[in-house]
């Protein structure tokens, strides 16, 4: 087996978890009997990801367009991050986790809000890993707030227009404390973005996995890794001048 480079990974690794639905019913069950069954490899990619040394995990929990599903299913979503909050939060703790949420935070139900507040809070110290849920997130919206800040300061005058440059957008992303993300991770076998973080997956390597999201475990999260350490990142650069 191929050993992973623990001085070649990826600073920021990102995860559009997907595959639960499917999952489900092709055991015959409801949607719902995937999410819960995703948690799980949460739980083991989370671990897995500090153990690793990995310093950015970023999860796609919810995003902006997931409000359009049924009412049910979005109640059992909103359940289960409820109670994972609650269940993990020792964990989070004991690993030194911090957490951190990013997306229209407002929109989730009241006691969603509260515990997730609570733990941000408590896990503020932590710095083995920064694990960030963006819920209800979409990287088109992450972009219009973004802009709607800085035209305020336009016109309020605390920034003038000519002075915008990508640091100052990047300040108002909803991501303004993460670094770019070097690794995404689609499991499922769908191959798209699917308004993720657009700006910060500029020079993303992209890792698309027919694995659907309950199913993935350590092994993958290594297959993943090792694929990701044997690509050449170039940021537009020639080989020979990254070589340099
Ligand atoms: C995608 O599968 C998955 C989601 C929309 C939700 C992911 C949520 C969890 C794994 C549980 C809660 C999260 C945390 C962080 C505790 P899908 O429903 O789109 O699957 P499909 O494409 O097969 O329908």
């Amino acid at each position: 087996m191929e050993h992973l480079d623990k001085d070649n990974l990826p600073q920021h690794l990102a995860i559009i978890m997907d595959g639960n639905g499917r999952w489900a019913s092709q055991r015959g069950k409801n949607r719902v009997f995937g999410h819960t069954k995703g948690i799980k490899s949460v739980q083991v990619v989370v671990e897995e990801a500090a153990r690793l040394g990995i310093s950015y995990l970023t999860l796609f929990a919810f995003s902006t367009e997931n409000w359009s599903r049924p009412k049910e299913e979005i109640g059992t979503l909103m359940e289960l991050l409820l109670r994972s909050l609650r269940n993990e939060f020792e964990k989070l703790l004991k690993n030194q986790i911090r957490l951190e949420a990013i997306g229209s935070i407002d929109q989730l139900p009241d006691k969603v809000q509260e515990e997730l507040n609570h733990v941000i809070q408590a896990t503020k110290n932590n710095d083995k890993m920064v694990l960030t849920l963006a819920l209800s997130y979409g990287g088109r919206e992450d972009l219009v707030q973004a802009l709607q800040k800085i035209a305020t300061g336009v016109k309020n005058n605390i920034i003038s227009p000519e002075k915008i440059d990508q640091s100052i957008i990047n300040k108002h992303l909803y991501t303004r404390k993460l670094p770019d993300i070097d690794l995404l991770i689609r499991t499922s076998g769908e191959q798209r973005i699917s308004n993720f973080m657009l700006w910060q997956a500029a020079y993303a390597e992209l890792y698309f996995t027919s694995v659907y999201w309950p199913d993935f475990r350590e092994g993958h999260l290594h297959d993943a890794l090792l694929n990701y350490q044997n690509r050449e990142r170039r940021f537009g650069k020639t080989s020979e001048q990254i070589k340099t």
